[in-house]
């Protein structure tokens, strides 16, 4: 096995910090989460996408999880606008696009249109309820779609984040120089857990290297933060991995938290950072109960392998036994729910922010250690 292709065949890089503004009268500020994708489209996190989608190819992504050319795409990558806004632009404005009064990109305008939101909430979230994060996000971000091809021209800053965040043409280049040959993508937008732990390690039983991908753009407010969480990591990794086998790496997108829609999106996007398989464990990417346990699982049997080019690994549910006195799952505990150690996220959560400690059996004492010490420091300021 190699590195698989870039998703649609070619890396995108779309990055140019001397683009020629002389001719641009336009300017429009975008929000964080507009950035985070200008960006992820510049250096290629998102290819084959050039920039925000077009109608035809928005409506094939809502309706069929493809764009208009066929290739998979399951998430809308759009530049939402309000009416107001959208009144002063037209199809063919070069528009300087500016975040927190900087100048990070720009954008060639081929058309604005306005989508049916509730559609779009219907067949890509599932549902059009406001208490899911991900539509509420969507409701409240413009009326109207402004599509047209990007140049980034000012990569983020990257913060406490700036040793581990790599573009995929560095990924790759990582991978290759380390001799993996088989890598392993895991997202997620918690600290690592044991459960987390053991699905990683479960996989890289049969895989030469382990790319551990946290989410850190943004999250809804009552997720641990990104900084606390990636020095969680650290001291995790520092203290439980074998370094020559596993590689921090951020993945800095925002949670769109569409369950199984955002499954074969992360995934898509592993892919392009050069990873040959991906993680899929319960309820990934979900939120509240909005998705069945195993859906973002399922979504996967939609498309073949060699179409996605990039391999799930599936796992079920897992927890600490304490009748078996390890980590298991359904398929490998025959043990009742009273020696199972299952916490909710939310529970998690609510103990760590009390200063509670959640058992070793859940979590591993250092990464419990940093996170009470992260949320205490940060209540304080
Ligand atoms: S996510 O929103 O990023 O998916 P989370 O960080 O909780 O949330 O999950 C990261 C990955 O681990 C996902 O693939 C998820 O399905 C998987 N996962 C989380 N907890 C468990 C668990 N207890 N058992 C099996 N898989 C899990």
């Amino acid at each position: 096995m190699s590195l698989p292709a870039p998703h649609g065949g070619t890396l995108v890089s779309a990055y140019n910090p001397n683009y020629d503004f002389s001719n641009v009268k336009k300017e429009m500020a975008i929000d964080a989460i507009a950035y985070s994708d200008l960006e992820l489209i510049g250096i290629g996190l998102f290819s084959p996408l050039t920039g925000f989608l077009g109608k035809t190819d928005y409506e094939s992504v809502v309706e069929s999880m493809r764009l208009a050319d066929g290739t998979i795409w399951s998430i809308p990558v759009t530049l939402p606008v309000s009416r107001e806004i959208a009144e002063d632009l037209k199809e063919g404005d070069a528009v300087k696009l500016t975040f927190e009064n900087e100048t990070v990109g720009a954008l060639e305008i081929s058309e604005l249109y306005e989508p049916d939101l509730h559609k779009e909430a219907r067949e890509v979230y599932k549902t059009e309820e406001l208490a899911h994060p991900g539509v509420k996000r969507l409701f409240e971000r413009g009326e109207v779609y402004v599509a047209g091809t990007v140049t980034l021209v000012k990569k983020s800053d990257k913060g406490v984040a700036s040793d581990v965040w790599f573009e995929p043409q560095e990924t790759r280049k990582m991978f290759e120089e380390k001799g993996w040959k088989t890598v392993v993508g895991f997202q997620t937008r918690n600290p690592v857990h044991r459960a987390h732990e053991y699905i990683q390690k479960a996989a890289l039983e049969t895989v030469d290297g382990l790319f551990l991908n946290p989410l850190v753009g943004e999250t809804k407010s009552d997720d641990i933060p990104a900084d606390i969480r990636l020095e969680s990591y650290r001291v995790l990794l520092a203290n439980y991995y074998p370094s020559e086998r596993v590689q921090l790496g951020v993945y800095p997108a925002a949670m769109r938290y569409a369950g199984p829609r955002e499954a074969i999106f992360h995934a898509i996007a592993r892919k392009n950072f050069g990873c040959t398989h991906f993680i899929v464990g319960r309820d990934h990417a979900g939120v509240g109960n909005y998705y069945g346990t195993y859906d973002a699982q399922y979504i996967f049997s939609e498309f073949t392998e060699e179409e996605l080019g990039i391999k799930p690994l599936f796992f079920e549910h897992s927890f600490y036994c304490t009748a078996c006195e390890g980590m298991a799952s359904d398929k490998t505990c025959p043990h009742g729910k009273e020696e199972r150690v299952i916490l909710s996220g939310t529970k998690v959560r609510e103990m760590l922010r009390s200063g509670e400690l959640p058992p070793s059996t859940f979590s591993r004492k250092e990464v419990v250690e940093v996170l009470i010490n992260g949320l205490r420091e940060k209540a304080t300021i």
